[in-house]
């Protein structure tokens, strides 16, 4: 993603090599996560962030962007987080190779 994707929304969904990822742009830089919620079939990048965590749009579960944990009924798996960096305007995400 561009840096300039962010500029409507803290919270962006993109599609890599098959998987769904959510961005996040959060005070201390950009984070990323699987997109879909462990508890249904929700996208959390629908959702709002709150307090560092990305709250479920479709049964409000939450999970803290940073670690991936639940944190918040009715979710209790956690998410899987992936290392970002910064390449001047790009937000690159590093995926572990499938398998
Ligand atoms: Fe995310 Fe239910 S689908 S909390």
């Amino acid at each position: 993603a561009d840096i300039g994707d962010f500029a409507e929304k803290p919270v962006i969904g993109r599609e890599c090599d098959g998987r769904w990822i959510a961005l996040y742009r959060l005070e201390d830089g950009y984070f990323a996560t699987q997109n879909l919620c462990t508890h249904a079939a929700a996208l959390l990048s629908n959702g709002e962030i709150v307090d560092g965590h990305i709250e479920c749009p479709a049964h409000y579960g939450l999970f803290d962007i940073r670690t991936g944990k639940a944190a918040g009924a009715p979710v209790s798996c956690d998410i899987d987080t992936y290392p970002v960096r910064l390449v001047g305007e790009r937000v690159e995400v590093e995926l572990p190779a499938w398998g």
